[in-house]
């Protein structure tokens, strides 16, 4: 109601019209609200795929220490409006242990073109139906050069028009996928703003008025300085401590 009442517009159908509009845009800031911090991140990595020679595969790779929220990241950027717009097709893997390679190219099929005749492991079938198509293909969690130099000739089958977004722990993983120093992305601990908007989510939830706990700020700190920016330890104790019984002052 509140939201109409201060629209100080003329006729209903323009004040619904409003009102939806609104909605629209707090429903996406609320699912947005999911990934806490990272904007910036998220946005130069959005630029880079944006930005590159759309007849040439690329391959852009993020990295960091476990925990650090690569997959949370990468799965952004991979679902995000401005990219979904420029590609044809999209696949996001999730490269599991031990890896198989069958099983990676099958996901891969299965995702890139669900209804095609592709027969488990041909692939050059499924690179044949994707001729000039343009892909987007995330690769989350490759652990070893070796998965990489597996899937390369499988991946430069489907030609030159795809961009690949990997994910990796690992520096020198990175630099062998991706080459271009401009491309490789190292993901950095959270600032403290986003690490506490980030405990504080996980602390109280639902809850909008942490006004109610004025000492929190302080008694927030030395548990994030032991996490020291790194999402997984900041979500797992939050966790820990939503299930605790809270005092309001
Ligand atoms: N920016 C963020 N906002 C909200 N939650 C986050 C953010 N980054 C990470 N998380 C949370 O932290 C946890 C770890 O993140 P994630 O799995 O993305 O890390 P990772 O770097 O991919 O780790 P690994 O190397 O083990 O795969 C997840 O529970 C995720 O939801
Ligand atoms: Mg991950």
């Amino acid at each position: 109601m509140r939201i109409l009442e201060d629209q100080h517009v003329g006729t209903n159908e323009e004040m619904v019209r409003k009102s939806l509009t609104r909605t629209g845009t707090i429903a996406a800031a609320l699912e947005e609200s999911l990934l806490v911090g990272r904007e910036k991140e998220k946005y130069d990595i959005i630029n880079l795929i944006s930005n590159q020679d759309a007849h040439q595969l690329t391959v852009i790779s993020v990295w960091g220490m476990g925990g650090l929220g690569k997959t949370t990241l990468v799965k952004e950027v991979y679902q995000s409006q401005e990219l979904s717009v420029l590609f044809d097709k999209r696949a996001c893997i999730t490269v599991m242990r031990p890896f198989v390679l069958e099983e990676v190219v099958n996901s891969l099929a299965m995702q890139l073109d669900a209804a095609s005749s592709y027969r488990k492991g041909n692939f050059e079938e499924l690179a044949k139906l994707l001729e000039g198509k343009r892909c987007l293909i995330v690769l989350d969690d490759l652990s070893s050069i070796e998965e990489w130099d597996q899937l390369l000739p499988k991946l430069s089958k489907m030609g030159n028009t795809s961009q690949i977004i990997v994910t990796t722990r690992e520096e020198n993983i990175a630099m062998h996928c991706s080459r271009k120093p401009e491309n490789i992305h190292k993901l950095k601990v959270l600032e403290y703003k986003d690490a506490f908007d980030l405990f504080t989510k996980k602390v109280f939830k639902d809850a909008t008025n942490l006004d109610n706990y004025p000492g929190l700020a302080e008694e927030a700190k030395p548990i994030l300085k032991k996490c020291n920016g790194l999402p997984l330890a900041i979500v797992t104790i939050g966790g820990f401590l939503a299930k605790q019984p809270k005092r309001e002052n």
